[in-house]
């Protein structure tokens, strides 16, 4: 086993430093492939995503993406709801798009069995090649990650974002909906994300040190904005899988509406930050929950930040569709540390499995 995590303490933390190469790969692998699904799902209008746990949160950035680029309007469902409510909303108009590294989640699978028979036309983003998922599906991409040990989802995440934000891309261009001028350049901005995603891997060290800090902690809120909404949740995600602090993420105009109440002395409140439009509305709720005395983790490229924050984790400046890939790894990284430093093992939390694979 010592072989096999090349000289790293945990699979996880060996997947978390895999990421630059799996997002190559799954450029490279969908490359030429991508072109094809699109003009095959391009006429479809009523479109459902169908996911769980942290490829549900790959789903919410897909949807933004879809709106953003191919001007879709899309329905995120979890796939345990989407098999009770959405039954009868299902035909041959629709097209179900599942995500699923595994392929073999129970409530994926019976979702896209049901929409199957319903007679829509189903695409799954799937990483094991074969699985379940890939032989339901009418069409699958896969996210070429390479297997994934950690239970805690971490290169199957970003790859899935990698091939989600291909897809949207090749859509817009079959659909004229954005410029060609825009699309090519977002191409090329998607091919140094890798770069970018080494950058942000050296904060390693300090993030280490900020969970030495907040090892104690008992609650954490994470807040976003727009694209950055699903990286708040799953930033939360990872916390509550692999640490067991209570956490919770949410859009960070709903801070207002209810959590602020639990905003005190000390409370770590981790804001995804980067700029854009969003940026001066975060900075906001930033000075918000900091006169609350919430202690104020920041992730964003902007110098400002530091006015603001008691920490500011450096991102390098991109376009805001990128954000999801390269602003999650430091959350990842976050999250490991703090469970490792409270005595857990992140490669196997309690009570959760690699697959689920029962309803
Ligand atoms: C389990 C895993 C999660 C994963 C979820 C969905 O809960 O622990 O890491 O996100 O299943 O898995 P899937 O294979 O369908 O992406």
């Amino acid at each position: 086993e010592m072989a096999e995590k090349a000289g790293y303490p945990h699979f996880m933390l060996k997947e978390i430093y895999e990421q630059p190469r799996a997002i190559r790969d799954a450029i490279h692998g969908n490359a030429g492939v991508i072109e094809d699904v699109a003009k095959e799902i391009a006429k479809y209008d009523k479109i459902f995503f169908v996911a769980m746990g942290t490829s549900y949160h790959a789903a919410l950035v897909g949807k933004y993406l879809l709106q953003r680029l191919a001007k879709k309007v899309p329905i995120v469902e979890e796939a345990s709801e989407f098999r009770y409510e959405m039954e009868d909303l299902i035909d041959e108009n629709t097209l179900v798009i599942a995500i699923t590294q595994s392929g073999e989640t129970a409530d994926t699978l019976a979702a896209m069995k049901l929409a199957k028979a319903r007679g829509a036309k189903v695409l799954a983003i799937v990483n094991v090649v074969g699985s379940m998922a890939t032989r339901i599906a009418d069409l699958t991409l896969y996210t070429h990650a390479g297997p994934e040990i950690g239970v805690a989802a971490t290169k199957t995440y970003t790859t899935q974002l990698t091939v989600l934000t291909m897809l949207a891309t090749a859509l817009a261009r079959v659909l004229g909906t954005a410029s060609e001028e825009y699309l090519n350049e977002l191409e090329s901005k998607l091919k140094e994300v890798p770069e970018l995603v080494e950058k942000v891997l050296k904060h390693d060290g300090a993030l280490r040190e900020l969970a030495e800090e907040l090892k104690e902690k008992r609650d954490f809120f994470y807040i976003g904005r727009s694209i950055g909404v699903p990286t708040a949740l799953e930033g939360a995600l990872k916390l509550k899988e692999i640490s067991y602090i209570h956490a919770e993420g949410l859009s960070a105009g709903e801070l207002k509406h209810g959590p602020l109440a639990l905003l005190e002395n000390g409370v770590p409140v981790v804001a995804i930050a980067p700029s854009g439009k969003t940026f001066d509305k975060m900075v906001s709720n930033i000075e918000e929950s900091k006169a609350r005395g919430a202690y104020i983790i920041a992730l964003g490229d902007n110098e400002s930040l530091k006015r603001v924050s008691d920490v500011l984790i450096e991102m390098p400046p991109m376009d805001e569709l990128l954000t999801p890939i390269v602003y999650v790894v430091p959350l990842q990284i976050l999250a490991y540390h703090l469970a490792v430093l409270r005595g857990n093992d992140p490669d196997k939390p309690r009570n959760l499995a690699k697959s689920v694979t029962v309803e």
